[in-house]
């Protein structure tokens, strides 16, 4: 039994080792590469691929996995918007995903950036580099004297839910589905409400058509004046040009964006930020009060050691039972 592992990171080599231990009868063959159409023909013979990118995953190198036998395909992360659904679905595809590899890895990021905001870090360590030391005018607010507003109370928004509560804001959040878990600590309302309300707003949706820009014009000019913004959710849940003119505005006090809409542009490789094209990036990246940060808010040791763990598990259940319960349903 073979599995074919691509775009394999330095921090994941020593997981892929101790898994491989654990399943000797298994072969564990990897490379740094991304699935692409060329790179596709490294995996022929195997019984599954492995694979974790945010580049698309372009329909070619479906096809031709396809065509060498190959239909059992682990995502070693949650997110599932880079793949055509329609067209695995059409090829005889099963996809799994790592939907819990760590909640807290996330949560935690979000929190940290919130309190960025509110301490205005960047500010200060950009005033220091020049040498001015003094305080004003760059005074902080603190987070127990916040509302934050969560939306999407799943495994991640609730984890943060915890951590904010446990600083003494005031949460209120927006879901589809209300966590019973958050009962006591939450307090769920519209999201109208939410963006009236809020001091804070983070979010922790998927980007599907439903949520695609729904942070824009119209809801930007529902919230408070000042509200600082986070994302380690989806880059295209926020449209971009809106948040420029919010900020610009003083609608929005600052933002951190652990993701954008073209992130893959920029994100994971050595950049000229003046030179990139990507004016929206160009234009936020220069701001003292918004924070840009590489997609990095999943990159710990807990949640690299899951996602290459329970996605092998979940590539070799795959292949020697037909299923898995992380199979994505479309
Ligand atoms: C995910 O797990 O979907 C993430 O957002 C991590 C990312 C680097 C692909």
């Amino acid at each position: 039994m073979k599995i074919y592992v691509y775009g394999v990171y330095s921090d994941e080599v020593p997981y892929i080792k101790e898994w491989q231990d654990e399943h000797p009868e298994v072969t564990v063959e990897t490379t740094t590469e991304l699935l692409n159409e060329k790179s596709v023909q490294l995996a022929k013979g195997s019984d599954g691929v492995v694979v974790f990118q945010q580049k698309p995953y372009p329909d070619e190198a479906l096809r031709q996995l396809a065509l060498n036998g190959i239909t059992k395909m682990s995502l070693r992360n949650v997110g599932v918007d880079n793949i055509n659904h329609q067209l695995a679905t059409e090829l005889g595809f099963q996809i799994t995903n790592v939907p819990v590899y760590s909640p807290a890895a996330i949560a935690e990021f979000s929190v940290t950036q919130a309190l960025n905001l509110l301490r205005r870090t960047k500010e200060f360590y950009l005033k220091l580099a020049k040498g001015d030391y003094n305080w004003a005018p760059h005074i902080a607010k603190e987070m127990n004297k916040q509302v934050v507003g969560i939306v999407g109370t799943g495994n991640i928004g609730s984890t943060a839910a915890k951590i904010f509560a446990g600083f003494g804001a005031k949460v209120i959040a927006y879901s589809r589905h209300k966590n019973k878990e958050l009962d006591g600590i939450v307090e769920y309302v519209s999201l109208e409400e939410l963006y009236k309300r809020a001091t804070i707003i983070s979010l922790y949706l998927p980007h599907v058509p439903a949520t695609d820009k729904m942070l824009n014009k119209e809801t930007f000019s529902m919230m408070r004046d000042g509200v600082l913004l986070i994302n380690t959710a989806r880059g295209p849940l926020v449209d971009e040009e809106a948040l420029i003119a919010a900020l610009d505005s003083g609608k929005v006090g600052g933002a951190a964006l652990d993701v954008m809409t073209g992130e893959t542009k920029i994100f994971n490789q050595q950049i000229d930020e003046q030179s990139v094209d990507y004016n929206e990036f160009k234009n936020l990246v220069k701001r003292p009060n918004v924070l840009i940060t590489p997609h990095i808010a999943f990159y710990t040791d807990q949640a690299i050691k899951n996602m290459v763990k329970m996605s092998l598990s979940a590539n070799l259940d795959l292949i020697t039972t037909g299923t898995s319960d992380k199979l994505v349903k479309f």
